[in-house]
């Protein structure tokens, strides 16, 4: 056989399955049957068939007015993580040829050499594994910014977000310089999140009574549009750093490049039907109801300083602020109608053995927490208590069922799925909150029991390669008969790097050869005598072969010993 025809043979079966895999990466979501969650069934089909649906005919769908596409952890790395940087990569191979050429000073001859040996034996066995790992490391950060923007580009054509939410850890280090910082947000926003948006300033409000709002859910207008586009961005420890870490510099250059720290942003849900809108509380027409137009309330709260001592007291003060202007802010718990929807970075407090991490805390010599797991036990019932209005006591506002909502978050790379409730029966010491993994709250019919308030906390999955590339798909809507918010929450997880690598290089060497095999071709075709092995066989005897211009009356070789000559 030629090396044209091998090649030919070769390509015949690369070709498909390199189409097939390149298939596979690029539609993984629609492979997997990710989809987010529809209103009112759990049927993963009619989700996905929905999401067909809104590619095909958009205004047949049924589709959550509100589709959060929430990833956690990116933790975009850089130089910190690759050993040779900003220093030579063989060191000892310098020093090596110094001592050789007597730019040192050495008493004698023996002692020169003894130090060059040493130094070539340091080549090998420091300098080389050294550089291989720094450019192995290079080529991994490199792959992984565009194995993230994959994550990030597919979810989003294909399941059709209405926002999107990163929830901390944008980059790998609070402790980089400006100029690292810079790189790591240049690939951000151009590399791994290409496309996205900082959510404005202007937009990016703080709490009050009184106030603008975001945008409709629901209707498709210019500012629909505009948050396709935005990213949500959480200050995560990796990013602005713990309490004890956390200083103005390192939030003013956070908030400049990805938005501020802490905000909030309420977006209003058109009740188009009149008889339901007629229903709403209003101060003179309905003042009885106890119905408020539908609202969902969405809280970006940095809560790496909630929790003591902190590097800056004004910071923390400041974030303490912002959580009782929150509180402040919101309707009485007694009305319905409104959702809170919480996205912060640390999770709340939960004792050993629910989630992967456990408590823990660590503190800087001087002060200042240096690392945390989770909030502690007090400023986590600040969320449960202070946001959300959930209460022990059946005497306190709204029987102290609170405010319905959820709260979304990262840093446990892991990733866990939560609810936290208070038996409102129990007596004293006993009546404490408790937290346990959803599905079996839900297997307990937790959830809306009455006298036990409660709060889902959904711990967002890494989507780091490690961690499979994972993604979090939140629906939340509105149901007008009970005049409640629902939701519920679904992931689609890309898988780790290897496969993503493997395509891409698999195309390459597809591609390379396909382009060889056709410059082979065109080589035959052009008359050069290259249709053929070489005869490399010492005992194949010479050939001589005739040639005619279009390349096709090659006669084939007679090699010694097999006298079947084929033609090619
Ligand atoms: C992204 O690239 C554009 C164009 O090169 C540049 O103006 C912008 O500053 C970059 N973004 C970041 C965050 O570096
Ligand atoms: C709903 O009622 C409010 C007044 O409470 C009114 O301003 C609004 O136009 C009504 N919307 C519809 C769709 O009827």
């Amino acid at each position: 056989m030629s090396p044209a025809t091998l090649l030919r043979n070769a390509l015949r079966a690369l070709i498909p399955l390199a189409v097939a895999c390149t298939f596979y990466l690029y539609l993984y979501p629609v492979f997997l049957g990710c989809a987010f969650p529809l209103p009112q069934t759990e049927d993963n089909v009619a989700a996905f068939q929905d999401t067909v649906r809104q590619h095909v005919l958009p205004h047949s769908s049924i589709a959550a007015p509100f589709r959060l596409l929430a990833l956690g952890d990116p933790q975009l790395e850089g130089d910190t993580s690759i050993p040779n940087y900003n220093r030579e990569s063989f060191p000892h191979l310098t020093w090596a040829i110094r001592h050789l050429t007597y730019k040192t000073d050495h008493p004698s001859l023996r002692k020169r050499l003894r130090q060059v040996v040493h130094d070539i034996v340091d080549v090998f066995f420091d300098d080389i594994p050294d550089t291989l790992e720094s450019i192995r490391k290079r080529i991994d950060l490199f792959g992984n910014d565009f194995y993230l923007a994959h994550i990030y580009r597919t979810l989003r054509w294909w399941t059709k977000p209405t926002h999107v939410t990163v929830l901390g850890d944008l980059l790998g280090s609070q402790w980089i310089k400006e100029k690292e910082f810079n790189r790591r947000s240049w690939r951000f926003w151009n590399r791994s999140f290409k496309g996205g948006e900082r959510v404005p300033d202007e937009v990016a409000a703080y709490p009050a009574e009184e106030y603008d709002l975001a945008g409709l859910l629901g209707v498709e207008d210019d500012n629909a549009a505009a948050w396709r586009r935005r990213i949500i961005n959480v200050a995560g420890n990796h990013d602005v750093g713990y309490a004890g870490d956390l200083t103005v510099e390192r939030l003013e250059r956070f908030e400049r490049v990805f938005g501020k720290a802490a905000y909030e942003l309420r977006f209003e849900l058109p009740i188009t039907n009149p008889a339901a809108n007629a229903t709403i509380y209003n101060e003179e027409t309905n003042p009885d109801s106890d119905r408020l137009a539908p609202e969902l309330r969405i809280l970006n709260v940095n809560n790496m300083n909630l929790d003591t001592p902190a590097a800056d007291q004004s910071l923390q003060d400041k974030t303490y602020a912002f959580v009782n202007d929150v509180i402040n802010t919101a309707t009485a718990v007694e009305y319905q109608g409104q959702f809170t929807l919480v996205l912060t970075h640390i999770p709340l407090y939960k004792p050993e053995g629910v989630c992967v991490d456990a408590p823990f805390f660590d503190f800087h010599a001087g002060g200042g927490v240096k690392e945390q797991n989770h909030l502690s036990a007090d400023a986590s019932r600040g969320f449960l208590e202070g946001i959300f209005g959930l209460n022990g006591d059946p005497g306190a506002p709204g029987h102290g069922t609170g405010r319905k909502g959820v709260v979304l978050n990262g840093h446990d790379h892991e990733g866990c799925d939560t609810y936290h409730y208070i038996n409102q029966k129990e007596e004293g010491e006993e009546r404490q909150w408790r937290v346990t993994r959803w599905p079996t709250a839900k297997a307990d019919e937790l959830p809306g029991k009455s006298g036990v308030p409660g709060l889902r906390e959904i711990t967002v999955r890494s989507m780091m390669a490690m961690y499979g590339g994972n993604a979090g798909l939140l629906s939340v809507w509105f149901e007008e008969d009970t005049w409640e918010w629902k939701y519920e929450f679904a992931t689609c997880a890309l898988g780790r790097q290897y496969f993503w690598w493997f395509v891409h290089v698999f195309d390459l060497i597809v591609i390379l050869a396909t382009v060889v095999y056709v410059a082979l071709r065109a080589a035959v075709a052009a008359g050069f005598d290259i249709d053929r092995w070489p005869a490399t066989k010492t005992d194949a005897p010479p050939v001589t072969v005739s040639v005619t211009p279009n390349g096709n009356g090659v006669k084939a070789p007679v090699r010694a010993g097999n006298g079947e000559a084929k033609k090619v």
